[in-house]
């Protein structure tokens, strides 16, 4: 599928999707599709920061490719590998079949039927739908020296093999860089990119979103949940919750069969929303009511 054609039209088929995208995050999309830079999106846990380059690949009918990061994550984790059980085998048949190994065998055994192509390569591939969307994710989970390499791998979408020799990209693949900011990203590597910050969603957007995502969801109790996330967000918490939460203790609410909140729902329900027993015993029981009270004030308001 071709490009969205502008900002508005980027808003529209994410929202097909059930992705409630502001007009900045949905620009930023828009450039960076146009442009062909990679995206580097940064913020709190449970934003929708994953959540989007998913939804644009299945927006644009593009396969979406993810290469998760974790500590240690190194180069033949995310480009390729040599599948050395495979070797071993082949290796031990042909000794068994001729005595001693036959020859072409060494050439055999680095070519491409023993690759095991990781994300990275298998974003360099070329697809009948276009080039691919590469979800490079939670970035702040690597190290320094993998940011390096993603750099160099970033500036050319090539990746050099020395058994089988370079592999280019026909048309480089659409990158989504995401971190969590647990630490901060290099500056060479952002500036790379085009960025930007993913803030939690203000009352509107939130409400919209928890409408997409939990349509059963009565108006009544959508708003009393938003406007209690919303406030518990103002809270001097350690881990405050993500849009994901607030989803999450919505569909606890219809499970539990809750109308309208209380004070006792949210205390059997808090687990959903504050994941540090810390959070969870400083809101318990008179901060939450005056939470509640707040929120059923302020969902009175909402329209
Ligand atoms: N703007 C949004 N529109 C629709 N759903 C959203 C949005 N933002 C977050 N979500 C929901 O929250 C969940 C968590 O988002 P996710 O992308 O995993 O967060 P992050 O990667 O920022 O930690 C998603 O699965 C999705 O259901
Ligand atoms: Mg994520």
């Amino acid at each position: 599928m071709e490009y969205p054609d502008s900002i508005d039209a980027v808003q529209e088929s994410l929202a097909r999707e059930n992705y409630v995208c502001g007009r900045a995050l949905a620009t930023v999309v828009f450039l960076s599709l146009r442009l062909g830079r990679p995206l580097f999106l940064e913020g709190e846990a449970g934003t929708g920061k994953t959540e989007i380059a998913k939804t644009l690949a299945r927006a644009l009918g593009r396969p979406l490719i993810r290469l998760q990061c974790y500590e240690g994550l190194d180069a033949s984790s995310a480009v390729y590998d040599w599948n050395f059980p495979a070797q071993m085998i082949a290796i031990r048949t042909a000794e068994a079949a001729g005595g001693s190994t036959r020859e072409g065998l060494q050439e055999e055994l680095f070519g491409p039927d023993y690759l095991i192509e990781r994300p990275l390569l298998q974003a360099m591939r070329p697809s009948d739908a276009g080039a691919p969307v590469l979800l490079i994710d939670e970035l702040d989970r690597t190290d320094e020296p993998f940011e390096a390499f993603l750099l160099e791998a970033l500036s050319d979408f090539q990746v050099t093999i020395p058994e089988l020799g370079t592999i280019k990209a026909p048309e480089p693949p659409i990158v989504i860089l995401t971190s969590n900011r647990t630490r901060e990203v290099h500056d060479a590597l952002k500036r790379r990119c085009l960025y930007h910050w993913v803030d939690y969603p203000d009352v509107q957007r939130e409400l919209d979103i928890l409408q997409a995502r939990v349509p059963e969801a009565s108006l009544q109790l959508s708003k009393e949940v938003i406007a209690f996330v919303q406030s518990l967000r103002t809270e001097d918490v350690f881990k405050k919750p993500g849009v994901a939460e607030t989803i999450d203790w919505a569909k606890c609410l219809l499970a539990l069969d809750v109308i309208s909140l209380t004070p006792e729902v949210i205390s059997d329900t808090l687990g959903a929303l504050l994941k540090y027993q810390d959070d969870i015993q400083r809101i318990q029981g008179s901060e939450a009511s005056r939470l509640l009270e707040e929120a059923k004030a302020q969902a009175k308001e909402m329209v």
